[in-house]
């Protein structure tokens, strides 16, 4: 008897329909995204900083339907000479019902918003300042059990320097995940244990050596052959 896996949702429907969006997240980043935003239980709602074109709240918001619907609030200044292409990957997507879209800077924002956030994606500012900004006033709403994504934690100074600090070295999460390319995903807790601690720490180092390994490699010009380059992705993924 042959025995087949079963596809999982995002490699069937979603993948297709993120192709053509422009955007910096691997397929590994929007699956995380996908199966963050379906887990969400309705305790609080989804809010995305910096949609862009809107790749990853397609993510979002399409786990969010595969789940339980949560809300997903796009805040970006969502400027107009972009937000049509938003609309249209949102619409296209069949989740405009879903998305609630902040047309504001996020720290602006933040002030007013007083939902608790099951799930928070921080893809906004890049300068140190903002990102730690965010951090401070954005996390906050996040409930215990609740989870943050933060992208471009490799190669950009200020979202690594701030999930360096703040979520790997912090008493305040577990189960850290380093996602390839870029991305850190992490559950917040009230306080974590020293195990977690440990772990958040070997993910650390794990995200370190793929961050220099890949500079390197950047700097030499080199690329990797593609199935050595999926063999390290898979491996990435199995050590974590
Ligand atoms: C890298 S793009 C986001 C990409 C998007 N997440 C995707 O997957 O395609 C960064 C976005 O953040 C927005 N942005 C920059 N500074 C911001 C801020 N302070 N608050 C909110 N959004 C900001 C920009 O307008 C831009 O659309």
């Amino acid at each position: 008897m042959t025995s087949t896996t079963p596809a999982k949702p995002f490699q069937t429907h979603v993948k297709s329909l993120i192709g053509d969006i422009p955007g910096w997240l691997t397929d590994e980043e929007g699956e995380a995204l996908y199966e963050l935003a379906r887990a969400c239980r309705g305790d609080g709602v989804i809010v995305e900083i910096g949609s862009w074109k809107g790749k990853s709240t397609v993510c979002l918001g399409l786990g969010s339907r595969a789940g339980r619907s949560v809300s997903v609030y796009a805040i970006d200044p969502h400027a107009d000479y972009r937000f049509g292409d938003f609309k249209t990957n949102v619409d296209r997507a069949g989740i405009a019902d879903l998305v609630c879209p902040i047309p504001s800077l996020s720290q602006a924002a933040a002030d007013a918003f007083d939902e608790p956030i099951e799930l928070l994606f921080v893809d906004g500012s890049h300068d140190y300042d903002l990102v730690l900004e965010d951090f401070e006033k954005w996390v906050p709403k996040v409930i215990d059990g609740g989870w943050v994504a933060f992208h471009d934690t490799t190669w950009t100074k200020g979202p690594r320097k701030v999930v360096g600090a703040a979520v790997y070295r912090s008493r305040r999460f577990k189960d850290v995940e380093f996602v390839v390319g870029s991305m850190t995903v992490a559950r917040k807790v009230e306080r974590n244990t020293l195990r977690d601690r440990a772990r958040n720490r070997y993910v650390l180092g794990v995200k370190t050596a793929f961050w220099l390994g890949s500079s390197a490699l950047k700097k030499q010009r080199r690329l990797l052959p593609r199935p050595v380059e999926r063999l390290g992705r898979r491996v990435l993924k199995a050590i974590q």
